[in-house]
């Protein structure tokens, strides 16, 4: 047992320590396909893609519709189901694609961070397939492969690129340098974006209108922004504004907009069921807040990457600098313009991908591993597959936020686009 312990220990240490000297910039041309299963929070997927970027196949179960009415994710049911669908997911992902796990030439799998129950279950399944068809097993790390999801639909994109990841658990802000090397600048020090936006959505009600009810809090609450005449109507407060940091904090900022929403409910001897009035301008003000709330951590974290020089000086004109806009709550067309707004002013040209695989899919895993897989094909073959556990709670990359905040960096920051493009206002 203990033997045992220890062998897991240098083989965690191992695989840690080859994920930091690891590093590659452009995809190798030798042929390649990588099966990739994730399941770190409430989607089961899996997809096979090979080193061209070609989708060969993708498959996917959403435990959406159940967590919706469930009214929050039950890390219990999250792990039944997926334990219910992985199977039926993979195959369906190897018919479409038309091969056996024989043909491919490893398996990539979420193996941190994510709900730990969740993880599990896919860390299972592919060891299963690993040992069973003797393929060499890829853990990958959930939001590094959001961050490089874009490098799949855009073999122009180069390293170093700055990265702001914000979905329904995370949001973090990192200087890519490789596949393997991420600098943290900044992280939430509670919640995430998307957990906020769902968390809202759910106390003002939103399922009770049938056009948000198939959808989750983030995409319901940017169309319910979309409607609204007056976005300043409501004011709150912007989070960490006096912290000269690049650090993200959603929490104060959620209960003061449940709270407000409570309180209009008493006032007006509304029942919870019943929506508020003006609630698309509310929906408005948190999205603007939020918004808000990213752009200055982002300009921040530019400013801390030019003290640093890490995209060379002298490079802010011409768009010759990338920023990646990934995760679920990218797929928002608000933010991500008032982002592409504020990073062109400093030179940078924007990427994200396309919604589908901004949201947590397979695909990504794919190809991370295949970003892991090239050049490195004999440690992944040597690797132990018991080695390869599930890790609820890792951070990204080696930790910058200290450094960061040390530098205390002043900005003047750029204004936040109107909510209302000119041909939007009614
Ligand atoms: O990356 P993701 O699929 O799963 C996690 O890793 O968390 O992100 C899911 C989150 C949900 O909280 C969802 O409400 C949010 O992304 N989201 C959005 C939008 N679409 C999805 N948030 C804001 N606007 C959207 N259009
Ligand atoms: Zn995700």
């Amino acid at each position: 047992m203990f033997t045992k312990i220890v062998k897991y220990r240098r083989n965690f240490l191992e695989i840690s320590n080859f994920r930091r000297k690891f590093s590659t910039d452009t995809i190798s041309k030798q042929p390649a396909v990588v099966l990739g299963i994730e399941t770190s929070c409430d989607d089961t997927a899996c997809a096979i893609v090979n080193n061209n970027g070609k989708i060969l196949s993708e498959s996917k179960y959403s435990q959406l519709q159940f967590h919706l009415r469930a009214g929050g994710i039950n890390p219990i049911f999250a792990q039944e189901l997926h334990r219910l669908h992985i199977e039926d997911v993979v195959t369906e992902a190897l018919e479409g694609a038309n091969m056996k796990v024989t043909d491919v030439d490893a398996i990539a799998v979420t193996n941190e961070p994510g709900i730990t129950r969740s993880l599990i279950v896919g860390v299972r399944y592919a060891k299963h397939l690993a040992r069973k068809y003797s393929k060499p097993l890829i853990p990958v790390h959930h939001m590094e492969a959001h961050a490089l999801t874009s490098r799949l639909e855009n073999p122009d994109l180069k390293f170093p690129f700055l990265c702001l990841l914000a979905s329904g658990g995370h949001c973090q802000l990192a200087l890519v340098k490789s596949a393997t090397e991420f600098l943290l600048l900044g992280t939430s020090i509670d919640s995430a974006p998307g957990t906020c936006f769902d968390r809202i959505a759910r106390a003002l009600n939103l399922q009770a209108v049938p056009e948000y009810r198939n959808v989750s809090g983030g995409p319901a609450l940017e169309l319910a922004a979309s409607k609204s005449s007056n976005p300043n109507r409501f004011q709150f407060t912007l989070p960490l504004r006096d912290q000269p940091n690049c650090q993200f904090s959603f929490c104060g900022f959620r209960s003061q907009v449940i709270q407000t929403i409570d309180d209009i409910r008493n006032r007006l001897h509304l029942p919870r069921d019943e929506m508020i009035p003006y609630y698309e301008d509310l929906c408005a003000s948190v999205l603007r807040i939020v918004t808000k709330h990213l752009l200055q951590r982002t300009q921040r974290a530019i400013h801390y990457c030019d003290r640093l020089g890490a995209f060379g000086v002298g490079a802010t004109n011409k768009l010759d600098r990338t920023f990646v806009f990934s995760g679920g709550v990218a797929c928002n067309d608000f933010i991500y313009r008032a982002m592409n707004e504020m990073v062109s002013q400093f030179g940078f040209k924007s990427y994200r991908s396309s919604k589908r695989l901004c949201t947590d899919n397979g695909v990504m895993i794919a190809w991370n591993g295949l970003e892991r897989w090239h050049g490195n094909e004999e440690f992944y073959r040597n690797l132990d597959i018991d080695s390869v556990l599930p890790n609820s709670f890792t951070t990204l990359g080696s930790d910058h936020t200290e450094l960061v905040t040390k530098k205390r960096l002043k900005c003047n920051f750029v204004k936040v686009p109107s909510m209302m493009c000119e041909d939007e206002i009614k």
